[in-house]
């Protein structure tokens, strides 16, 4: 069915869930999704558009206790590499800082980037090879909206070796984990990002990244 001007939504909805949206990593419930629900949120996933409908994502979902504690073994030591390069004031506003709800959230979804899918001859990648990657990064995007929508939190964890995730979750050669997301029920959103809170930094005012006719 085509769509046309009269058909358009409001929009304060969606610009509702884009600024509600949050990294949580403190205030997962640990409830269960519910199955319908969750199923909703990676059709809105897979609804994303790709290069050359490529559709080069996979979601691994990952329920079981003992993969989500290895990964969160792997993830503190990857903290405590991260934190020994930093010093000072800077060393010690990390050590505030919470970088994972893996342990707290009872499903993590580990999206993939496959970059065969579709191939050879991608329309539209000859030129660019990121925009497999690109698409995968977009899929993710409709996810995490889809699930503040839904009342659900998501935090992104990317404190991890790629050829760890692969080795723990089967993921086959040439096939790269793009993101490890904690996925459910919280307690509430914070309307300020994590980051910021903690004095780490603060999202840039709006008019010092748009330019006009020339960088
Ligand atoms: C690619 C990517 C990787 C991220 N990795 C982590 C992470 O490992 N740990 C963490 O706490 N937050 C992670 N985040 C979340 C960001 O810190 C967060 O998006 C940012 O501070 C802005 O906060 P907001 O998402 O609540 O608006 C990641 C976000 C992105 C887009």
């Amino acid at each position: 069915m085509n769509t046309g001007p009269s058909d358009v939504l409001p929009a304060a909805g969606l610009y509702e869930v884009v600024h509600r949206r949050r990294d949580v990593r403190s205030q997962f419930t640990g409830e269960p999704v519910p199955g319908d629900v969750l199923a909703r949120v990676l059709a809105a996933a897979h609804a994303a558009p790709s290069v050359g409908l490529s559709q080069p994502w996979d979601f691994v979902l990952v329920e079981d206790p003992g993969t989500r504690r290895a990964f969160h073994d792997h993830v503190r030591r990857e903290r405590d590499a991260f934190a020994a390069s930093l010093t000072g004031a800077e060393a010690e506003r990390f050590a505030r800082i919470k970088i994972d709800g893996v342990l707290e959230s009872g499903l993590s979804v580990v999206v993939t980037y496959d970059a065969e899918r579709g191939g050879p001859a991608v329309l539209g990648r000859h030129a660019i090879a990121d925009t497999g990657l690109y698409s995968v990064c977009l899929a993710i995007q409709n996810l995490w909206l889809a699930a503040t929508a839904e009342g659900l939190g998501v935090g992104w964890v990317s404190f991890y070796r790629e050829p760890f995730v692969r080795r723990l979750l089967g993921i086959p050669d040439g096939v790269r984990p793009v993101a490890w997301l904690c996925l459910g029920p919280v307690t509430h959103t914070e309307t300020v990002p994590d980051l910021e809170r903690h004095g780490w930094r603060s999202r840039l005012p709006l008019e010092t990244v748009v330019h006009r006719e020339h960088w």
